[in-house]
């Protein structure tokens, strides 16, 4: 039985729709607020309380569980390690046999991506109690560029220290996609998936694409990663997030989230959407509405 953690969240969701396309209702969701998962058990799936935070509650959520999506939380690199570990404890107790993490493609010991540490620390953590993990190596969401794309059309500009570091946006319906296919082929113990888009693209090059989509001139500013930092606490911005989002953008200037690959396609036979067209897409649908 699979057992898909996370699965309120937006890539949660994603793959429980996907995966039930695939399946039918004959899997386990796990949420911390079963209320907002009616509509899942409406449809016959299984819907159990796991709270990573709550070992108990872990262990009874993913009872009898032979696969298990570990989904990435938030928070600081301790707290993170705490909950996967809990996971991953009640998973090796109760038998279970493959765990895949939802981990990111900016994940190598040198990167300088805020998360990286607890992903890194998870996947070790899984081997050392005897999992073979299969690692989702997700690209970074063309979700998440549209969100860029949508303040730079408020201000005009993308400020980012990222200098010519390009992003393989990848949607989360195509990372679900693949998810889902993952989850369900055997074979793919300790195995890594690089799930990105088809190609990478850079703040100039998205700048371009929506001065041309929108008729109004976006520019991209490269700025050092000082006056970045002095900008977004003039903005009063929490120091974790400015923490979280300097280390961010020196993540993309590193080159770390350039990577292609076009695993999506060979896995699923229906190749990513491109990112950049993506946004535009998104961008324009709501010029229109
Ligand atoms: N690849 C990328 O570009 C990218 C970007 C941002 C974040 N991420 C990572 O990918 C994850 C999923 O992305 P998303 O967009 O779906 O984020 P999201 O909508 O914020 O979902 C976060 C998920 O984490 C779950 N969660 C948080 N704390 C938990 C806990 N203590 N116990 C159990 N579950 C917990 C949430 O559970 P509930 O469903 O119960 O609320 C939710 O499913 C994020 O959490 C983050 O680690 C990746």
């Amino acid at each position: 039985m699979i057992v898909v953690t996370g699965g309120n969240g937006q890539l949660g969701r994603q793959i429980v729709r996907a995966l039930s396309e695939r399946i039918g209702n004959g899997f386990t969701v796990t949420v911390r607020e079963p209320a907002k998962a009616a509509d899942l058990v409406a449809l016959g799936i299984t819907v159990k309380a796991g709270d990573f935070d709550k070992p108990e509650e872990v262990a009874r959520a993913i009872e009898g569980a032979d696969t298990i999506l570990l989904m990435a939380t938030l928070g600081s690199t301790e707290q993170r390690v705490k909950q996967y570990k809990n996971v991953i404890d009640a998973a090796r107790r109760q038998g279970t046999k493959r765990i895949a993490f939802v981990g990111y493609i900016a994940d190598q010991a040198e990167s300088p991506f805020p998360s990286t540490p607890s992903i890194r620390q998870a996947l070790a953590y899984m081997r050392e109690e005897g999992f073979a993990p299969i690692n989702l190596r997700n690209g970074n969401y063309a979700e998440a560029g549209l969100m860029t794309a949508t303040r730079a059309l408020q201000s005009g500009k993308i400020v980012s220290p990222a200098g010519n570091g390009k992003i393989s946006y990848v949607t989360r319906r195509d990372l679900a996609r693949a998810t889902a296919r993952i989850l369900t082929e055997s074979g793919n113990e300790g195995k890594s998936f690089a799930l990105t888009g088809p190609k990478a693209y850079g703040h100039a090059e998205l700048a371009a694409m929506l001065s041309e989509a929108t008729g109004t001139r976006i520019v991209y500013e490269d700025i050092s990663p000082e006056s970045y930092k002095a900008q977004l606490e003039a903005a009063n911005t929490p120091p974790g997030l400015v923490a979280f989002m300097t280390g961010a953008a020196a993540t993309v200037k590193g080159g770390y989230l350039a990577e292609v690959s076009y695993t999506i396609g060979d896995l699923t036979g229906i190749a990513a959407e491109d990112g950049l067209a993506f946004i535009r897409r998104e961008v324009q649908k709501t010029l229109k509405s």
